[in-house]
């Protein structure tokens, strides 16, 4: 494919700092005894925001080849916004990744496409690399088939997106996150084909063919490589899993 798969684990809302430190330094123990080659996987964990400092300082010291990022961006640049944590606190970190539009977010925080499209333009405004989160409900699977809804989320969340935006995308249906019940690879296959075209509409022929583009939703070391050998698959966006030293470690040594 040309492309480098990538492994994301999503901490979610777990693991405080001390955790955080402990977790890192034994997944980065266990990746080096398993031969890891990070330019064959990347590997990248998204923590709770109080522990990126831990985290940046622990694999700035052991040089850890491991990335990191935050779970989410405000979309304005500074001021009067309680509780928000912009893009330039994130890449003063020396954070790579942020992942945008998590469909949690979008539930539980009312982010709407707007919003999500905002604060992708303000990660790429400083240099982050936005982790796009797309995905339908049940419902909307039922209602409009699989890809109608992801394809429109992403499309909206690039607009205003220059043509060579460093992005990753991930299709994370929702009805498959933390219920145990993963799309299947041909399901996953199916909508990454689909954003995969959709990349080439909005943005160019050489971002379609650069962007990596995840699967995300109950993915699990039995059955990850399945969804690795999709043409369109390039990785994955791990939530629960990405909590379990060996289950994490086993998924980025998928091959
Ligand atoms: O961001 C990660 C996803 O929401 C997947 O979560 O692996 O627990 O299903 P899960």
């Amino acid at each position: 494919k040309g492309r480098v798969p990538f492994i994301a684990g999503n901490w979610k809302m777990n693991l405080d700092h001390l955790q955080a430190i402990a977790f890192v330094q034994k997944l980065a123990w266990t990746l080096k005894d398993a031969n890891h080659d990070f330019r064959d996987v990347e590997v990248a964990v998204f923590p709770p925001f109080t522990d990126l400092r831990s985290v940046q300082t622990l694999i700035s010291a052991d040089k850890l080849e491991l990335k990191f990022g935050g779970q989410d961006v405000s979309q304005h640049e500074s001021g009067a916004y309680t509780g928000e944590i912009s893009g330039a606190f994130l890449a003063a970190l020396e954070a790579e990744y942020v992942i945008i539009g998590h469909s949690e977010r979008r539930q539980y925080h009312g982010e709407s496409d707007e919003i999500v499209a905002a604060k992708v333009a303000a990660a790429l405004k400083h240099g982050l690399v936005p982790v796009i989160c797309v995905g339908e409900t049940a419902e909307d699977l039922e209602k409009y088939g699989p890809s109608a809804v992801p394809v429109s989320q992403l499309k909206a969340a690039l607009n205003g997106a220059a043509p060579d935006a460093n992005i990753v995308v991930a299709y994370e249906p929702v009805w498959a996150i933390g219920s145990g019940q993963a799309a299947t690879p041909e399901q996953a296959q199916q909508v990454a084909g689909a954003l995969r075209a959709l990349l080439g509409e909005v943005l160019s022929a050489e971002a379609a063919e650069a962007t990596r583009i995840l699967y995300g939703g109950s993915v699990k070391a039995n059955n990850i490589a399945g969804f690795l050998r999709e043409t369109d698959v390039d990785g994955a966006l791990v939530g629960g899993a990405s909590l379990d030293l060996k289950e994490f470690s086993s998924i980025a040594q998928f091959r």
